[in-house]
């Protein structure tokens, strides 16, 4: 138990009341308010989330001051440098990074998963080729649950654990056949004897008429992208992800949530609002124009932003903007693209932002998304995929976070409350008596 807490006193006669303060392993206290309705019929009012903590986790915790991610108490610098995907998926799913022989039966049975039941195929026949991929993905993460009918008991932990391994498995082939519908090319099935990102490039890129020839350099970029998207501790797309699992909706319907939250320009969708935001930049006459731009964005009538930049919690240098922004340099070098007119834009367009008072006041700093796009542009990664590459890398972290929550005993079904300042009760009028 606590033995520190905070007392909150009140001016209308509602007598003090005393409630526990906790620490974590590092961060914030926090203040146990749980008790504050029972004890004074008053609700906190944070819409936002500015200054709540919704749960307790053991996952990943961000400084926002200092700009520091850790994934289990690992650095991204580190994880993204010496580790691969699938290993950052066992820390974050296990706790712990894997030994040789633990990461091998783990990979081992992701990729003994990667295929999808083929009816699958029959639900993107639904849909327009031109529908927006992030549409079909919601769709058809959801259907996966009709599939699964024998292994969707929550309560019980192996499948908790064939669900959270179907869902890492089967996301990069949802992906890609996403992908492929839209462009009207066949379906590429898994290639089980590559890697878990080469097998996602091939199934994106490759086709049944010829060999897909497989680039380590761009194949490692996309590892390390999806290692900088796994997870980050309580964001939009995973506080749903925990709302949905609270009600004891199946993982597959949580994620389907998560996703679909992902979508919105404010969260994921900011890494093809920023590819979007760099080409109209580049219309009105590309670095010329930056100036012209960045006085829209702070101009109040105007609803322009610059997309990439400013974060909820990092009031610093987003770490995973940095290493995205190496990731850069390294494709466009492989590819020969070094003088990239959007990359050569965008770092100029980040020069200024970082010299402007505008900025500076308001701590907006480049976030994960200002450099993503334009590497997996350069990647061949159609613009409209961007929000899709995030949901496949943060699918691991969204299905970490729920078994958490589903694993713990005591959870609850989340229920905020509301400050109510509508109408109050009113008698209905005979209809040819209202005005
Ligand atoms: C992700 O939560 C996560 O962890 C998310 C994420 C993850 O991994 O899950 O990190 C992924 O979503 C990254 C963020 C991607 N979004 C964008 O790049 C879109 C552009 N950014 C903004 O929409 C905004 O910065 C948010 C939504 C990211 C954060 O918004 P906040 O914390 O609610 O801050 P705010 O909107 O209250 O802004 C504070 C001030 C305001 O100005 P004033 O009213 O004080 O004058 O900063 C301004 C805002 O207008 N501002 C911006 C800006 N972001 C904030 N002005 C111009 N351009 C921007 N990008």
């Amino acid at each position: 138990m606590s033995d520190t807490k905070a007392t909150i006193s009140f001016t209308d006669g509602t007598p003090s009341v005393d409630f526990p303060i906790y620490k974590g392993s590092i961060g914030p206290d926090v203040i146990d308010i749980r008790k504050l309705y029972g004890q004074t019929g008053k609700f906190t009012f944070d819409p936002g989330f500015m200054s709540t903590a919704a749960c307790e986790s053991k996952i990943t915790y961000i400084d926002g001051d200092r700009g520091e991610l850790l994934y289990r108490g690992y650095p991204i610098e580190q994880i993204a440098v010496q580790c691969d995907y699938l290993e950052t998926c066992y820390l974050l799913l296990n706790g712990e990074l894997p030994t040789r022989s633990k990461r091998d039966q783990f990979v081992g049975t992701v990729t003994k998963h990667t295929m999808v039941h083929e009816q699958m195929q029959r639900f993107f026949q639904g849909f327009r080729r031109d529908a927006h991929p992030m549409a079909v993905l919601v769709g058809v993460v959801g259907a996966l649950a009709a599939f699964y009918h024998d292994s969707l008991d929550i309560n019980n932990a192996a499948h908790r654990e064939i669900s959270a391994i179907r869902l890492i498995a089967k996301m990069p082939t949802l992906v890609a056949m996403a992908y492929k519908y839209s462009i009207g090319q066949p379906f590429i099935y898994p290639k089980n004897s590559l890697s878990y990102s080469a097998n996602f490039m091939r199934m994106m890129f490759g086709n049944p008429c010829e060999d897909y020839e497989i680039n380590d350099v761009l194949v490692r970029a996309l590892d390390r992208i999806l290692i900088l998207h796994a997870d980050h501790e309580q964001n939009a797309s995973t506080s749903t992800v925990r709302l949905a699992g609270s009600s004891g909706a199946n993982p597959f319907a949580c994620i389907a949530a998560g996703i679909a939250t992902l979508w919105g320009p404010a969260h994921g969708g900011a890494n093809e609002a920023c590819l979007v935001m760099l080409n109209d930049i580049q219309k009105m006459g590309g670095v010329e124009k930056i100036g012209e731009f960045i006085k829209q964005v702070k101009d109040k009538q105007s609803t322009a932003k610059l997309m990439g930049f400013g974060h909820r919690v990092y009031k610093n240098y987003d770490p995973r903007a940095k290493l995205m922004r190496e990731t850069c340099h390294e494709v466009l070098g492989e590819l020969g693209l070094g003088d990239d007119p959007l990359f050569k834009l965008s770092m100029k367009l980040e020069q200024i932002a970082l010299e402007d008072d505008y900025f500076i006041q308001r701590k907006l700093y480049p976030n994960v998304d200002f450099y993503s796009g334009i590497v997996q542009k350069a990647m061949g990664i159609p613009t409209d995929m961007f929000t899709c590459i995030f949901a496949l890398a943060r699918t691991v972290g969204w299905i970490s976070q729920w078994t958490e929550m589903i694993a713990d005993p005591d959870y609850k079904i989340g229920r905020p409350r509301q400050l109510f300042n509508g109408a109050t009760r009113r008698d209905v009028l005979p209809l040819d008596q209202r005005s």
